[in-house]
């Protein structure tokens, strides 16, 4: 292709399709309490935890990720021939080298001129993967194609572990192009400490977690993202501008103290905090109570609730976090099929058919 023939580099790129997928079974956290010979309270209270999705042996990240990516295909109606970059963001890798997309291009027979990856950075990796396609939209490098990024994770802990009720597992599906759904300001605001927060040594089933130092680690992420937003203006002004404000969560409760920590660095009464999260947090982190903890995929979560319904032009914030740690702060701008919200009913065709786990069941889905 000659230079004068290439089609124009787009002013704006984002979301253009959304398909979510949880998986097929679910236990209550009231019900690990009682196994665990825990007060139900400590977490649906004291961590604000409702369901924890689980998967079978027949019904892993691999389905997750296809089903979500089918689903976000179909939607978008384009012609997969017409996707030029599937990136995968994930921590439940397959493989230390072939990439989860490799697993997603097989059963959709995706391939040819594709660039097709998996990104790694617990919990941040499905954001890096959908800053690249933006990136690579914006750069003029896609030569008019589409992106198919996934965020597909199952987060499990050890058994007993005081993470094991944050499980979860869940995928989101994003086609990145024309932002019909939503615009992704180039501009974003990352930041990043090296730590040892969470992380899974190689050949290790299960994280290692220092959790007081995560919250600690998250908080001042978020703090510092935030501050960067505001950058010595109104913080009232900049946040209020947002219709929501959607943050990675790892349990409810981490997304309450994030938000203290940033409005008290704002100067913000308790009252005020209150209201914030209140309006305009709390109401799109319905879908990830019943999922649970979903790694890569639970902002986007978030992200997808916020968006169904939303009027044109109306302004989301996305807070991204994976331990070790990096974090970043986009901005999304509705476009006009974010109103119907069409992704919403993968959310409830999925709830509908899935099936709940009693602590029998879920001991044999562990051994
Ligand atoms: P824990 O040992 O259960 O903590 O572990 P706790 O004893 O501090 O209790 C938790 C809360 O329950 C406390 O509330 C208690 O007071 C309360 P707080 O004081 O914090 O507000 N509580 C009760 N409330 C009502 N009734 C009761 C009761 N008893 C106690 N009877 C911990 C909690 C979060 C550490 C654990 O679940 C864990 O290790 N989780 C995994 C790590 C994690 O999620 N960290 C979050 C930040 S890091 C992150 O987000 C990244 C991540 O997603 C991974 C990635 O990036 O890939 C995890």
């Amino acid at each position: 292709m000659s230079a004068n023939s290439r089609p124009p580099i787009p002013r704006d790129a984002g979301i253009a399709s959304i398909g979510l997928n949880f998986p097929p079974l679910a236990m209550p956290v009231e019900e690990l309490a009682r196994l665990r010979g825990q007060d139900p309270a400590k977490y649906t209270v004291g961590l604000g935890c409702q369901e924890m999705a689980l998967c079978t042996p027949e019904y892993g990240v691999v389905e997750l990720a296809v089903e979500a990516a089918r689903r976000a295909l179909e939607r978008w109606g384009g012609d997969p021939a017409d996707v030029g970059m599937i990136a995968v963001g994930t921590e439940t890798a397959m493989d230390m080298s072939r990439p989860l997309s490799a697993w997603v291009a097989e059963r959709l027979d995706l391939r040819g001129a594709v660039r097709s990856y998996e990104v790694k950075h617990a919990c941040y990796g499905g954001t890096l993967a959908l800053r690249q396609a933006v990136e690579w939209k914006l750069s003029g490098a896609s030569q008019g194609r589409a992106a198919l990024v996934l965020a597909a994770d199952v987060a499990l802990y050890a058994e007993g572990d005081p993470g094991e009720p944050t499980q979860g597992a869940g995928a989101v599906a994003m086609v990145v192009d024309e932002p019909s759904i939503a615009r992704v300001d180039p501009v974003s605001y990352p930041w990043s400490e090296p730590a040892f927060d969470f992380w899974r040594p190689v050949g290790e089933a299960y994280p290692r977690v220092d959790g007081a130092f995560s919250l600690d680690c998250y908080k001042r992420a978020a703090e510092n993202c935030f501050k960067a937003l505001v950058n010595g203006g109104s913080a009232e002004e900049v946040l209020e501008r947002a219709a929501a404000v959607c943050f990675h969560v790892p349990f409810p409760k981490m997304v309450k103290k994030a938000v203290v920590q940033v409005g008290r660095s704002f100067g913000w009464d308790e009252e005020r905090i209150d209201r914030f999260f209140a309006d305009k947090v709390e109401p799109s982190m319905q879908w990830n109570r019943r999922c649970g903890n979903a790694y890569t995929a639970s902002l986007w979560i978030s992200v997808a609730e916020a968006l169904r319904g939303l009027p044109r032009d109306e302004r989301v914030l996305a807070f991204s976090y994976g331990s070790g740690f990096g974090a970043e702060l986009l901005l999304l701008e509705a476009g006009p099929e974010a109103a119907a919200g069409a992704w919403a009913s993968d959310v409830e065709t999925d709830l509908a058919a899935r099936h709940r786990v009693d602590a029998a069941r879920y001991g044999s889905l562990r051994s």
